[in-house]
């Protein structure tokens, strides 16, 4: 595989293997984000300041440290153990110096390590499609609607399929994707499925999903959809950031 450019990973990847990337270029890439988006910033700002928050996927803890500063008590979560610390580190010296008003801990977003109905609402930004498989994306948004109170609400962001930056590759896709499926069947890399090089190396799983497909994910795992739109952060012509405010229904048990 050539480092620096995309590639379409040969066969579906486990979520072991998605994760060792972010463990590898935690440091570099904590150095990278501190900016926090404004759409996340909006959302916060719907909140109640004495909310409690998790930040599924937290990275650094740009989005939860936001929070913390608007008074909301924030829990982060996050597979790479360095980003985690990192994390945990900023939202200690955010907001007042109370520690058990936020913490951020290394743990699965498909294995969240919280109780059911803990939590007022929620953030997971620009990290479900890091997740392999649809079964485990959808594991993970069911893993948010446990934690969340019924009536809670989370902002759910990823990253778009047709961006200027990846259409080229999926209209190459569009051609390679059934000849794919007929040699390798149920082994074979999902539509949307590619790897993006980390500063030219490190190779990070995504998969790309259309704003529909988005949506669709969200509601199979029992969220109803309260708003839902696409946005330009970086590209100039296709959106490159869909967006989706989930609510967890009143009547679930959180199951
Ligand atoms: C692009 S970063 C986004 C970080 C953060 N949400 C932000 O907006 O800055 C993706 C994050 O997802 C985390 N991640 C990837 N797979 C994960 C999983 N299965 N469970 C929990 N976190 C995961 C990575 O370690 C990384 O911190």
């Amino acid at each position: 595989m050539c480092a620096g450019a995309v590639a379409t990973p040969r066969t579906q990847m486990d979520v072991g293997q998605a994760v060792a990337a972010w463990e590898k270029i935690a440091q570099s890439f904590s150095e990278t984000r501190n900016r926090p988006w404004d759409q996340v910033v909006d959302f916060l700002e719907t909140l109640p300041e004495d909310a409690t928050l998790v930040d599924v996927a937290c990275g650094n803890g740009r989005h939860g440290v936001i929070a913390r500063k608007m008074g909301m008590r924030v829990i982060g979560v996050d597979a790479s153990l360095e980003l985690a610390d990192i994390a945990r580190e900023r939202l200690a010296e955010a907001g007042d110096k109370d520690a058990s008003q936020a913490d951020a801990v290394g743990g699965s977003a498909m294995n969240l390590p919280l109780a059911r109905n803990s939590v007022d609402h929620g953030l997971f930004i620009a990290a479900l499609h890091n997740i392999p498989g649809r079964e485990g994306r959808v594991q993970a948004l069911r893993e948010l609607r446990r934690v969340l109170r019924p009536r809670g609400m989370a902002l759910v962001s990823v990253w778009a399929r047709w961006q200027d930056r990846f259409a080229d590759h999926y209209v190459k896709e569009l051609l390679r994707h059934v000849p794919r499926k007929l040699r390798y069947g149920d082994e074979a890399p999902e539509f949307g499925d590619i790897l993006i090089p980390w500063q030219g190396d490190e190779m990070r799983f995504y998969h790309l999903m259309s704003l529909r497909e988005t949506i669709l994910t969200c509601k199979q795992a029992g969220l109803f959809i309260r708003d839902a739109w696409s946005e330009k952060l970086a590209s100039q012509w296709l959106p490159d950031n869909h967006f989706v405010v989930v609510e967890k229904p009143q009547n679930v048990d959180g199951a």
